[in-house]
């Protein structure tokens, strides 16, 4: 009996390793993530070019700016549809504090140590935290740049969820989605792009006074034909900071419902 719970000890702790340094990859490339932001956001916002005039001007930023919209939803999503995550790594913390106390030291512990699963733990406590990453990094990038009006920023947002609204709207350009990939990229840049200016923007994304045409996004999200369409309205409903504001209509708050 003792030999089979040392045998069942060794394959569950065999098994969570991996999953540990992958998950720690992920959580380096957050702190990547936001750098990246930051140097895009920059780039984006400085003078003397409007943001419509940056993201004309500068196509390739505005496409990395997407695939890192596009990699944060797709990521948290994966994260909020596998609960188990958590456990795992809970059960990683506890082995390695339990073998702290037996002066134990595991080899796994070179690669996630105590320190690093403790800030581990609080990232993948977060319900999206690649999304938390970036629009802690927005708000970060607004407040420390009083020379920049907060608008510059959101303008940019707002631009950006317009242009992929208009794409999911058109049908001719609907049928040039020839791979469904196309669509579901538009669909989640135009849903994080949403998101980071409800975050941003002090009256937020569902304001009457907000540049987004949210009636028009959430209508044109719904129409999809896609497994990703209740994801992403899960992640207006949840992940956005005004909707239960009292200045969001009753009509976008009925159509979230
Ligand atoms: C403020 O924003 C401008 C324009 O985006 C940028 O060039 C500058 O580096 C920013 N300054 C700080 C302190 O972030
Ligand atoms: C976001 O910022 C808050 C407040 O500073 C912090 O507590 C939280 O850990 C941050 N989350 C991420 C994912 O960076």
């Amino acid at each position: 009996c003792q030999l089979k719970m040392k045998e069942f000890w060794f394959r569950s702790w065999n098994a969570v390793c991996p999953l540990v340094a992958k998950l720690k990859r992920f959580y380096e490339f957050s702190l990547r993530l936001e750098n990246a932001l930051r140097s895009l956001l920059e780039a984006l916002t400085s003078p003397p070019y409007a943001p419509m005039q940056h993201l004309e001007r500068e196509q390739a930023l505005a496409k990395q700016f997407a695939e890192i919209l596009h990699f944060t939803l797709s990521f948290d999503e994966l994260k909020m549809t596998n609960p188990a995550i958590q456990n795992d790594f809970s059960y990683y913390r506890r082995t390695i504090s339990r073998n702290r106390l037996n002066n134990q030291q595991l080899d796994a512990e070179n690669e996630v140590n105590n320190e690093m699963a403790n800030r581990m733990s609080l990232f993948y406590a977060e319900a999206t935290p690649m999304l938390k990453t970036l629009s802690n990094a927005t708000t970060k990038f607004v407040s420390e740049n009083k020379t920049l009006p907060i608008e510059d920023t959101t303008d940019c947002l707002s631009t950006m969820a317009c242009v992929c609204r208009v794409m999911l709207e058109t049908p001719e350009y609907r049928c040039r989605f020839t791979n469904t990939d196309t669509m579901l990229f538009c669909m989640r840049v135009m849903v994080g792009v949403i998101i980071l200016y409800d975050h941003v923007h002090p009256v937020g994304a569902f304001a009457k006074t907000s540049k987004i045409d949210m009636k028009g996004c959430i209508k044109v999200l719904k129409e999809q034909d896609s497994n990703s369409v209740e994801g992403l309205l899960n992640a207006l409903r949840y992940t956005t900071r005004h909707l239960n504001d009292d200045s969001t209509s009753k009509q976008i708050r009925a159509m979230l419902q």
